[in-house]
């Protein structure tokens, strides 16, 4: 595994110029903001060698590096999950190839569905925790000590410091910013009435498909994390409607540029 991420990492570094500081993994309705890049450089992840391919709907399978808001990033617009039959261990691949490459700061986001009861459609919430409710994990296996511990503490995954830029840059333009527990579920199913009431008493206030196996590679590679789910639907039974994927996709393209206009605050404000 090893060899694969210095490979993939030694051909990305060919065709940078500049150390990207920050890595942002394009959740659906954020895909745009990686056409405000200046400059771009762009790397399809089929140039890349063992990058796995990413086909969920609205994903487009290349990263995307140059500036934004001052700041050298590098973004992964189409994102990797589990329901593409994606492993774990190949989901946070590119997570790695970032650590090697010199990110700092990875800025998660996704689309989710409101648990609580609190939230609106179109809100949108940061990640103060998680829950891994996958029953997997992206550390199974052997560990490789080049890339991080055996056993890595979990407790300050979601950076406090990230947190307080990000509730600063809602408070500067004015975007309303929930705080919440997000549970990572597998899909593509959504789920069931009953399973969002046990995830309601279990602590989570939105859930999702994706996110949670990134945190924690990042977590154990030491990358400092922020994540920002958009509420793109209520979750399963909290109003008694159906739910579909052309909802999600809905919301995702309506709050798009408020999403881009947040997350790009908060870029400008990360050192
Ligand atoms: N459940 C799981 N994943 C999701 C949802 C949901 O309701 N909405 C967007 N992603």
């Amino acid at each position: 595994m090893y060899e694969k991420i210095i490979g993939a990492t030694e051909y990305i570094k060919s065709k940078l110029e500049k150390t990207p500081e920050i890595g942002i993994i394009l959740g659906s309705g954020l895909q745009p903001l990686a056409e405000e890049i200046k400059e771009p450089i762009i790397i399809d992840y089929k140039d890349v060698s063992n990058m796995p391919f990413a086909s969920a709907p609205g994903h487009i399978a290349r990263f995307v590096c140059g500036e934004i808001e001052g700041k050298q990033v590098i973004c992964m617009q189409g994102r990797l999950h589990g329901y593409e039959g994606h492993q774990p261990e190949d989901i946070v691949f590119p997570v790695r190839v970032m650590k090697f490459l010199g990110v700092k700061t990875l800025v998660l986001t996704n689309a989710a569905g409101g648990i609580n009861t609190d939230y609106s459609v179109g809100d949108f919430m940061m990640i103060t925790d998680h829950i891994n409710f996958t029953g997997k994990s992206p550390l199974t296996g052997k560990n490789d000590d080049r890339i991080g511990p055996r056993f890595h503490d979990m407790t300050f995954t979601y950076t406090p410091s990230l947190q307080e830029i990000a509730r600063k840059a809602s408070q500067k333009t004015g975007i309303k910013l929930h705080e919440g527990v997000y549970i990572g579920v597998n899909g593509p199913q959504f789920e069931t009435p009953a399973e969002i009431r046990a995830f309601r008493t279990l602590g989570a206030d939105a859930v999702g498909m994706s996110t949670v196996f990134e945190a924690i590679e990042a977590a154990h590679c030491s990358i400092n994390v922020l994540g920002i789910s958009m509420i793109t639907n209520m979750a399963a039974g909290i109003i008694m409607k159906e739910l579909s994927g052309s909802e999600v996709n809905e919301t995702a393209d309506n709050r798009s540029e408020t999403f881009r206009k947040l997350v790009k605050a908060i870029i400008a404000e990360i050192s």
